[in-house]
């Protein structure tokens, strides 16, 4: 099941959907184990803002039938906290570490990724671009001008691996990903959260402290199928599908539809081993049909 993605050399497919899965807090509980057995194949780490942030306010979850809606806000130490304590705990994982970054400016991403670009430690980089440009008011990720300016002027910065993390609140996503692979993106990976909201039954106001959150797991498998079958018609780059995965039959239709990797995000809450599951299900499928 070996693979190999954007000259990283994976053991198997199955990655972590960034922010679905705390190595450092599993490998406290579970200790040398995670790190002998480690659910990935490539470990990618919570969006790293420039800044420190809180996140948002509780209630930051609500349970669907089919899922989750988080308003976790992406609570972060900010860069200096991240490269002091985060990057050495994470760099003695057994697998190339991918850091997912997001900045509310070209400049802010800039700042990102030259700080990373220039860490051994550091495989690859995913830009998370579901995030307002302050200065254009338009959300990076949902316009194909706003990505090509993007990868404009953070491609120059670094030769690591530049993989765009698309979102799925936009208009026409395979542009989009076609604006990023033109201007020099290594790979693109979706789908990101969809907006979603819930409501409290006894008061009837918003649930979450965010009053908005972002839609997971198998409640959007089906919108992940369809938007990583329509940029792979667009694209020649590699891509890393999720959005729901929580079989080896689900991994298996993402790749299908054209994702080289497959990542699993809201299933590792309930199952922290899911990773391993679903790789060594999908080993099993492909063994027996043409993947
Ligand atoms: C609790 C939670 C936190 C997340 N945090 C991040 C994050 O920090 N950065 C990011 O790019 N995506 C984040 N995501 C989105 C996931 O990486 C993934 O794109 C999405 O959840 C779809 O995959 P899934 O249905 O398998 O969870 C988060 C998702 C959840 C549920």
């Amino acid at each position: 099941m070996s693979v190999e993605f954007c000259g990283l050399e994976l053991v198997h497919p199955i990655i972590n959907a960034s922010g679905t899965f705390d190595a450092i807090a599993a490998g406290r509980a579970f200790g040398e184990e995670l790190i002998e057995r480690f659910p990935f194949a490539a470990f990618v780490s919570k969006t790293v803002t420039l800044q420190p942030r809180q996140g948002n306010p509780p209630p930051r979850l609500w349970e669907l039938a089919g899922g989750l809606i988080n308003s976790i806000g992406l609570p972060n130490q900010g860069l200096r906290g991240y490269l002091q304590h985060d990057l050495p705990e994470l760099a003695r994982l057994p697998v190339p570490l991918i850091v997912n970054v997001m900045g509310s400016s070209r400049d802010q991403v800039a700042e990102l990724v030259a700080a990373f670009g220039e860490r051994a430690e550091v495989a690859a980089l995913e830009l998370n671009v579901s995030c307002p440009n302050v200065e254009t008011g338009l959300l990076m990720g949902a316009d194909p001008a706003e990505i090509a300016a993007l990868l404009d002027r953070v491609r120059p910065l670094t030769s690591k691996p530049l993989i765009v993390k698309l979102t799925p609140n936009a208009t026409d996503v395979p542009a989009v990903a076609r604006a990023a692979q033109g201007a020099g993106a290594d790979a693109v990976s979706l789908i990101n959260t969809l907006r979603g909201m819930a409501l409290d039954p006894r008061t009837g106001r918003p649930w979450l402290g965010g009053v908005t959150g972002g839609v997971s797991g198998a409640a959007v498998r089906a919108v992940a199928l369809a938007q990583v079958h329509a940029v792979a018609q667009a694209v020649e780059i590699p891509i890393v599908g999720m959005g729901g995965v929580a079989s080896g039959a689900d991994a298996l239709d993402l790749m299908r539809a054209g994702a080289t990797l497959v990542a699993v995000g809201t299933e590792s809450f309930r199952d922290p081993a899911a990773g391993l599951r679903v790789a060594s299900e999908l080993a099993e499928l492909a063994a027996n049909s043409a993947v």
